[in-house]
């Protein structure tokens, strides 16, 4: 069973669950790349923007989804919504079924709405507030666990 995790994270902390998740599954890691500027306070704007407005943007990657049996996306919450970068990887690579992880600081807002409109079935959710990232491991666990199962 090939399982492949893919995540963008502009700050790291969706990239940290990413690899801890990765390691739960025996999985292998995939770094989504958004090749629009959005550090400083203006990319901050501007991601927040694009990400309200459901934009697509340029990204880059390295695997290929289709080599692998399961899928599991991170993403960071943007304006209570999925980042830019994985709703165009979702759509680049036509995937379905996924499950899908998050981190925020506050409020993961409507994320989870997001992936249950974009895929056919989401398979697992996991959603941490950025500093339960490291003292969560319970819930990581167990979002691994249904991710392995399924
Ligand atoms: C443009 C932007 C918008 C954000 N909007 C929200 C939000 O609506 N709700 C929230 O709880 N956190 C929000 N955050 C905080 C991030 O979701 C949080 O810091 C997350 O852990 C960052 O993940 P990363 O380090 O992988 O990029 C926002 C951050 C950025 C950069």
């Amino acid at each position: 069973m090939k399982i492949l995790v893919a995540v963008y994270s502009r700050s790291g902390h969706t990239l940290n669950l990413a690899k801890k998740i990765t390691d739960e599954l025996g999985a292998e890691l995939d770094i989504i790349v958004d090749k629009k500027k959005r550090k400083g306070i203006i990319g901050w704007f501007l991601s927040g923007k694009d990400a309200g407005m459901k934009k697509k943007t340029e990204i880059e990657f390295s695997k290929n989804p289709k080599d692998y049996d399961k899928i599991v996306l991170g993403a960071p919450v943007w304006a209570g919504r999925m980042t830019p970068a994985v709703r165009t990887y979702i759509i680049q690579n036509n995937i379905k079924e996924s499950a899908f992880f998050c981190t925020f600081g506050g409020d993961a807002g409507k994320i989870a709405d997001d992936f249950q409109d974009m895929l056919s079935k989401v398979v697992a959710y996991l959603g941490l507030k950025a500093r339960d990232v490291e003292r969560d491991i319970e819930s990581i666990k167990a979002f691994c666990r249904i991710v392995k199962n399924s």
